[in-house]
């Protein structure tokens, strides 16, 4: 019996995870999303063209790869529909090639307005959500109030709506001030239900298992990053959702036994989108040097990143938490411009140097001890192989595997597919 390999993001999110999983889609016969739901925005450039996915799996372009939405995602019909729209122009065969859970949980138009609400109710402490009802979502999964996408082939889905809806509204009227117009937002919710009626609805974890036992090849794609999980993430900035390597587990129906590789992925510095804390933060020129030469804008809600030097102590726990057995580096080409690259080993918290993250990164006050890295300053973003790599950035991959302690195997140096590169001993 085959095992499911995980790819996933190690920080706080948009490490480059769409083109990764575009780039090995060729070796798997299925892709699976776990978790995470149109928070997500994950890119693929290939051929010229540049998309962003949410929803979908990154798998959807290949030819002869088969696409699932697992159960431990969360679907709103109305950005689904669109992404759907989107995909129109590759003209594929869509009904044939994706295959969602009937356990996946929906997003409602009231789960996207109960997001707004807590986040304007939260004032200066707000997460910083992307507003796509995530949070609302998975609160009435686990209250066990959510509705399933299997719930839509029920004659009485509307009733069940409307339940809910009654529910939200009741708990919306408590926060004054707040406006909406639900009645505007209901037509294009049922018309992205009427979309996922037409296609193929499916008990995931059985397939999933029965294709393994076939000797078919998984891979699971990651959304969000290690350092936006529900439970080992930056608490309370965090999504709501496990983002870890055990999420999949939970997010597919596969047993622990039946994980494979894990590719842990990582941008050579360091990005998050949102409120919370980020000890390497760069407020400088240099933050926004990153920025510019990194296109560091969220893929799903437009908003600049916050920059900063890549953190080693943050990287050894989430590869501990996910049992990384290998790694890509992302993004290398945006230190092009720098003579000098630097690197967090260790943070120092109330006058003692520490090499793990504390218990309450918010409050805490960390001042992060940073390595001085001679950079190559060089563009590497036509290299086709690490053999003709500048020595500068072989001697970064060096020393991020010798403190990592897990291999780097490959190299990003641009967006695009073929900007990758491999650097497998
Ligand atoms: P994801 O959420 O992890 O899939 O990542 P995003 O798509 O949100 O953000 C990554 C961004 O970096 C996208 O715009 C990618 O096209 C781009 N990207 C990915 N790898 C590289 C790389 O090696 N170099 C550069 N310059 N851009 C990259
Ligand atoms: P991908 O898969 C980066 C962040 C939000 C916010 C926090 C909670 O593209 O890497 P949520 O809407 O989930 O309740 O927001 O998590 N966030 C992401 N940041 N990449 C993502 O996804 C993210 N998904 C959520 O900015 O800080
Ligand atoms: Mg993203």
């Amino acid at each position: 019996m085959n095992k499911v390999d995980v790819l996933l993001g190690l920080q706080w999110g948009d490490e480059g995870k769409g083109k990764i999983v575009d780039v090995l889609t060729p070796e798997y016969d299925i892709i699976a999303r776990f978790q995470g739901g149109p928070n997500a925005g994950h890119t693929l450039e290939f051929d010229g063209i540049k998309h962003v996915l949410h929803t979908i799996p990154s798998g959807i372009f290949r030819k002869g790869t088969m696409n699932v939405i697992g159960n431990g995602v969360v679907i709103d019909p109305v950005i689904f529909k669109q992404e759907i729209d989107n995909l129109a122009q590759f003209d594929l065969p869509i009904k044939d090639i994706l295959l969602i859970s009937k356990k996946a949980h929906l997003i409602l138009p009231t789960h996207r307005l109960l997001d707004a609400a807590s986040e304007k109710a939260k004032g200066k402490e707000k997460i910083g959500s992307t507003l796509k009802g995530i949070g609302p979502t998975y609160m009435d999964k686990t209250g066990r109030n959510g509705l399933r996408v299997g719930d839509i082939f029920s004659p009485n889905f509307k009733e069940k709506y409307n339940k809910l809806v009654e529910k939200h509204v009741g708990i919306l009227d408590h926060h004054e001030g707040f406006e909406y117009d639900l009645k505007s937002l209901e037509p294009a919710f049922f018309e992205g239900i009427e979309l996922l009626r037409s296609l193929s609805t499916i008990d995931s974890e059985q397939y999933i298992n029965a294709a393994l036992k076939e000797g078919k090849t998984v891979l699971a794609e990651g959304a969000q990053g290690t350092l936006l999980d529900i439970d080992f993430g930056s608490y309370p900035f965090v999504t709501s959702s496990n983002t870890v390597t055990a999420g999949t587990c939970t997010g597919l129906g596969v047993a622990p036994t039946r994980i494979g590789d894990v590719i842990g992925i990582f941008k050579a510095y360091c990005t998050r989108v949102g409120s919370g804390p980020f000890p390497t933060e760069l407020h400088d020129e240099v933050g926004e040097s990153i920025r510019k030469a990194g296109a560091e804008f969220g893929a799903t809600t437009g908003r600049p990143r916050r920059c900063g030097w890549i953190d080693l102590p943050a990287l050894k726990y989430a590869i501990m938490i996910n049992g990384a057995s290998e790694l890509s580096m992302m993004k290398s080409d945006v230190l092009d411009g720098f003579e000098e690259i630097k690197v967090c080993t260790h943070y120092i918290i109330d006058g003692k140097k520490v090499d793990y993250l504390p218990f309450d990164i918010t409050d805490t006050e960390i001042e992060p001890v940073l390595e001085t890295i001679k950079g190559w300053n060089t563009d590497i973003t036509g290299l086709t192989s690490m053999d003709e790599a500048p020595k500068e950035l072989t001697d970064y991959v060096k020393y991020l595997e010798d403190h990592l302690e897990v291999p780097i195997t490959t190299v990003s140096v641009g967006p695009d597919r073929t900007q990758t590169l491999n650097n497998k001993k």
